[in-house]
């Protein structure tokens, strides 16, 4: 085999909350995410001609750097660590998971390239291993990598699977034109002070409790975010709303048997409510990832 495409979904935290900060930086939490349809397409190919440890990476948005900065080249560099240096490279990310969106894209993208290079190139690394430079790369890493639902804490990278079936949830996606840096969200999560009027407090649901302690600290800077949650809240059809991980991204969860009409209204409410300039997306959660599948 020379090439391999493989998925690499985005996720939603249902529920994040902030223990602590650590003495590392990191803050230890205790998160449930979620993997979505919505995915990126990373395709993996060895590159005849090119030479031992060059990557050739190039991403469709060309406003993404596909440097040493990129966690997909910066997985291939994890595993050249354990195995050395690997066959030159060419990696490919159809982007479809905007970034600084809080629905972990680039960390996706990521596993999905420790996956796919140690089956393509044959490395000795097995599945701990794999984790263990996955965590290297980022805390969330670990989850794509699992890609189940599950319970996450420390700093993101102990899992624990939820196990059974976790219901298929409609899930609308809203992101405005701006990110939010993670790093600074969590900086300013102790001493942030919540903002009257906006809602932050757990909504019970059926199927788990949606909340988020990073909206205290974001929503602060950008209110906006807050305003469009309760809007979200408030709309016949939504079951509840909540800003996933570090945002910008707020996602409703759709009642069973909200129709066509029903989420046309509320696709209506959103732009209403923040403009046209707004990137939307449609999806549901999965159980669990399929669909990794070899191009050839
Ligand atoms: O691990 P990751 O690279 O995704 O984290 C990005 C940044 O977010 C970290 O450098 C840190 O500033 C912050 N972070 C944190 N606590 C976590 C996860 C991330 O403070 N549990």
């Amino acid at each position: 085999m020379s090439a391999l495409c493989l998925l690499a979904p985005a996720k939603i935290n249902l529920s994040l909350r902030i223990h602590r900060r650590r003495a590392d930086g990191f803050h230890e939490l205790s998160t449930r995410m979620v993997p979505l349809e919505l995915a990126d397409e990373v395709r993996m190919e060895v590159l005849p001609g090119a030479a031992r440890g060059e990557v050739r990476m190039t991403c469709s948005d060309e406003s993404l750097p596909c440097g040493e900065g990129n966690l997909a080249v910066m997985a291939v560099r994890a595993l050249e660590k354990v195995v050395g240096l690997l066959p030159g490279l060419g990696l490919h990310v159809e982007k479809r998971i905007p970034h600084g969106a809080g629905l972990g894209g680039g960390s996706s993208d990521a596993a999905a390239v420790l996956r796919g290079v140690r089956e393509l190139c044959g490395c000795a690394v097995d599945e701990a291993a794999l984790s263990g430079l996955a965590a290297g790369i980022g805390s969330d890493v670990p989850f794509f990598l699992d890609g189940g639902v599950c319970d996450a804490t420390g700093r993101g990278e102990l899992l624990a699977p939820v196990v059974g079936e976790f219901p298929r949830l409609r899930v609308l996606l809203v992101k405005l034109a701006f990110g939010v840096p993670t790093p600074w969200a969590y900086q300013q999560w102790r001493t942030a002070a919540k903002i009257g009027g906006l809602v932050y407090k757990p909504q019970m649901l059926d199927w788990g409790t949606l909340v988020n302690d990073l909206e205290r600290p974001v929503f602060t800077k950008y209110p906006v975010l807050g305003h469009l949650k309760g809007r979200l809240m408030a709309l016949s059809g939504v079951a509840g709303a909540l800003m996933s991980g570090s945002g910008s991204t707020v996602f409703a969860v759709m009642e069973v048997g909200a129709d066509a009409a029903v989420e046309a209204a509320v696709e209506a409410a959103v732009r209403d409510e923040v403009g046209e300039e707004v990137w939307l997306c449609w999806t549901h959660t999965v159980s669990r990832t399929v669909g990794a599948g070899a191009a050839g």
